[in-house]
């Protein structure tokens, strides 16, 4: 294995087996809903990984799927699933069909069963360090800098993508970890003055080869969360070239995608904490 790699796979791996472990030892199982609407094929695909994980680990697994439904009847099917209490996370699997109001539905999550960590209560607790349910890339994507030890403190670290799924709330975790940190997006003159200064480049936007070798300094550590698909083949936004000048980069694929689903997995277990915590107090 080439040593630059920073390997997702891996550490996947050896978190899905302490996951496990921890799993074993509740005294009851863990429940993980999807609600999915309407057919997309890619949805499908991620609800199938989802799924086949979630068994592993040792979770319940449910997929209340809908051909279509009214905004004020899923609502109230998420109340339901809110007040249940054999559910423990709830997800609504992206994206929704154009006539339902995403933000209004994906608030309307119990901020303690939202393991996607898209309502707006875990969002206004990740930026204040409180403890909460952070959206599954960019934890997956800290537990790979924590894995490979990349001290985060005093570091320049340049995010390109500002999307409120992966670059929004990784900006405020960074933050919060001491990194100096910089936010590019579509309308940001000149990328490359910024990524160049990049000590730690992460990189989600969707065009491949947004970043060239040009782009980047010797000794950068490139996380590419990208996942572009061209002719049945997966790639990230970072040309290969770029491993080149790299001292550690994520490949596309099993990199970053790999720390998602796992990500998303010890959020259930966290979530069924965090409901005990607030039944203790
Ligand atoms: N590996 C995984 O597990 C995983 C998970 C999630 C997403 N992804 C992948 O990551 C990529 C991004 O996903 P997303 O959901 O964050 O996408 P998104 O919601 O479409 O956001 C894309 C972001 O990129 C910015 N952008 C677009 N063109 C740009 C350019 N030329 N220069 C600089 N910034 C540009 C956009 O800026 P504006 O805000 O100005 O429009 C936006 O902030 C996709 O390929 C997706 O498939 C992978």
């Amino acid at each position: 294995m080439n040593e630059k790699i920073i390997d997702g796979k891996k550490v996947r791996k050896e978190k899905e087996l302490k996951l496990q472990e921890k799993v074993m030892t509740l005294k009851e199982k863990l429940t993980l809903v999807v609600i999915s609407i309407a057919f997309d094929e890619a949805s499908q695909v991620y609800i199938r990984q989802k799924e086949l994980l979630a068994k592993k680990i040792g979770y319940n697994f449910i997929n209340l799927h809908f051909d279509t439904i009214l905004e004020e009847d899923l609502i109230k099917e998420i109340e339901k699933l809110n007040e249940d209490k054999n559910i423990t996370g709830i997800i609504v699997q992206l994206p929704l069909p154009s006539y339902l109001n995403k933000e209004r539905i994906l608030n309307s999550i119990s901020p303690l069963k939202d393991v996607d960590g898209l309502t707006n209560t875990n969002f206004l607790k990740l930026t204040k360090k409180e403890p909460s349910l952070i959206p599954c890339t960019p934890k997956g994507i800290i537990s790979l800098l924590d894995y490979y030890k990349i001290a985060l403190k005093e570091k320049r670290v340049v995010i390109v993508g500002r999307s409120e799924l992966v670059g929004l709330p990784l900006f405020h975790l960074l933050l919060n970890k001491d990194a100096t940190v910089t936010l590019c997006h579509s309308k940001t003159k000149n990328l490359k003055q910024y990524t160049k200064l990049a000590d730690i480049l992460i990189v989600a936007v969707g065009k491949k080869d947004l970043i060239t070798e040009d782009m980047v300094k010797d000794g950068v550590i490139i996380i590419d969360v990208g996942i572009n698909r061209v002719d049945g083949k997966l790639y990230g936004d970072v040309d290969s070239a770029c491993f080149k000048k790299a001292r550690l980069m994520t490949p596309v694929p099993g990199g970053v995608g790999p720390m998602t689903v796992i990500s998303l997995m010890e959020n259930v277990y966290l979530a069924k904490k965090l409901q005990e915590d607030k039944l203790e107090k």
